[in-house]
């Protein structure tokens, strides 16, 4: 087996390394490069680059295949709690009864955020995006805890995460009820991290708050199915960011902000009013198809598609799945289900669609479950946020651990040569 490609140039032969992966994937290293030859390589949208090794998720698009520090994810949404699996992903292995016991009380301790947060709150208009605001928010909490974390010390890495792993659901819970007009609350501390978190949602002031079981698991699935995804857009802007030196909160901030667009997390508030304007406009999916394959529309059928995935989004199955035993739980006949499932059956046996490998992705479905729970739209890529935090979280871990430099890519210039004035 070859341990370097060669490259010619100028006359000149130069090898470069081959790096391969505990799962045989192969990247040609081209650190030296440019010391060597005077070239960088040029790759848009980053669609054949490798920044960094990782040791957290694998991901294989092709199989439609994705695992968690080596567990698969349809194993983990069936048998692990958010909570397991957030530390999992951060620490590198499940934690035992005892470390998980720790992490929940840790995490109650600090199930508080300063008062004067809600001034900043308040100050938003109600019409506010929830995204912009829980940016704001966390991008705030830096003020309200600013010491700095020596990523060398355990003790202090692990009591940041701890931090935010507390105050961000209350943050997320927090941007719903501005929007729903319901006071802010704070955690119940008697129930586990996803059961608080729908508890923060859902207790109206003037009644008793019984989660339903059915609800909470589909919860637990969904922030799970989210957790992380390897380098995708706001993950590698978490990692950039970070590698400034910026600390986690900030980082994570600056996730949120990536995560917002349509292309990526806001995809699945873009779906339900995809999914919505066809059913306004008689339902007529055909429609809608030929939109999508036609380039002058910019028209695209949002969910569908996905970087990386070429033949399955894993985690798509099992949100349809779960969108169906959900809605039959809760007894619910939702008309845009319908129409979600009328697209996929066109899409997938339609010749535009297959020879480009465009499969339902993860947020196809979801907006459907989070919609029959009650949650407003707009708040759907917020409850995206909530489940990538442990990612983001151990994704920045790892590469202030690895020592990685700063993220500062190059560029072709191709603007004016020197000009006079
Ligand atoms: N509808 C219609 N055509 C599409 C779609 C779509 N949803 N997605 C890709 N295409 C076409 C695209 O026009 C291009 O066609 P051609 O080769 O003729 O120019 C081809 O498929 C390849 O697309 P691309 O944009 O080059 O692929 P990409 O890897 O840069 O983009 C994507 C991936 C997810 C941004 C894209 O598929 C998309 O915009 N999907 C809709 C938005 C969406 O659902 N995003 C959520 C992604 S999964 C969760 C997450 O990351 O947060």
């Amino acid at each position: 087996m070859e341990d370097h490609v060669k490259l010619q140039y100028n006359g000149k032969t130069i090898e470069l390394p081959l790096v391969e992966g505990s799962q045989q994937e192969k990247a040609i290293d081209i650190q030296k490069l440019r010391a060597s030859t005077g070239l960088i390589t040029l790759d848009p949208g980053f669609k054949n680059t490798g920044s960094c090794k990782s040791g957290i998720t694998y991901l294989d698009g092709e199989q439609g295949i994705l695992r968690y520090r080596g567990y698969n994810i349809e194993d983990l949404a069936a048998n692990a709690s958010f909570l397991e699996v957030a530390y999992l992903l951060i620490f590198g292995e499940l934690p035992t009864p005892a470390q998980l016991t720790k992490l929940q009380e840790d995490i109650n301790r600090e199930s508080l955020v300063d008062e004067d947060i809600k001034i900043i709150l308040k100050s938003f208009p109600k019409t506010a995006h929830p995204m912009g605001v829980l940016s704001s928010l966390t991008s705030a909490l830096i003020s309200f805890n600013p010491s700095t974390v020596d990523v060398e010390s355990e003790e202090d890495m692990y009591n940041a995460i701890v931090l935010l792993l507390a105050k961000f659901p209350i943050l997320c819970a927090w941007a719903h009820r501005k929007i729903k007009g319901l006071p802010l609350n704070y955690a119940n501390t008697s129930l586990t991290y996803t059961d608080n978190f729908g508890h923060m949602l859902f207790k109206l002031p003037h009644q008793e708050y019984h989660s339903q079981p059915e609800v909470i698991d589909a919860l637990n699935k969904l922030l799970i199915l989210h957790a992380d995804h390897e380098q995708n857009c706001s993950t590698s802007t978490v990692r950039v960011v970070g590698s400034s030196h910026a600390g986690l909160f900030a980082s994570i901030s600056a996730g949120i902000s990536a995560l917002w667009g349509p292309l990526h997390g806001g995809a699945n508030q873009a779906v339900i009013e995809m999914l919505e304007a066809i059913r306004a406009d008689g339902g007529d999916t055909s429609k809608y198809m030929a939109k999508a394959k036609d380039k002058n529309d910019p028209f695209r059928l949002m969910g569908f598609g996905h970087r990386v995935y070429k033949n399955f989004d894993p985690r798509a199955k099992i949100i349809k799945k779960t969108a169906d035993e959900v809605l039959s739980h809760l007894g619910i006949h939702d008309p845009v289900l319908d129409i979600a499932k009328g697209l996929e059956k066109q899409a997938l046996e339609d010749p535009y669609f297959v020879e480009r490998k465009l499969y339902p992705n993860v947020d196809f479905y979801s907006g459907i479950i989070y919609r029959a729970l009650g949650i407003p739209t707009e708040m759907f890529t917020v409850l995206f946020a909530l489940g990538r935090l442990p990612g983001w979280i151990a994704q920045w871990r790892e590469m202030r651990l690895n020592k990685e430099p700063i993220g500062r890519p190059r560029q072709i210039y191709v603007g004016a040569t020197e000009r006079h004035m």
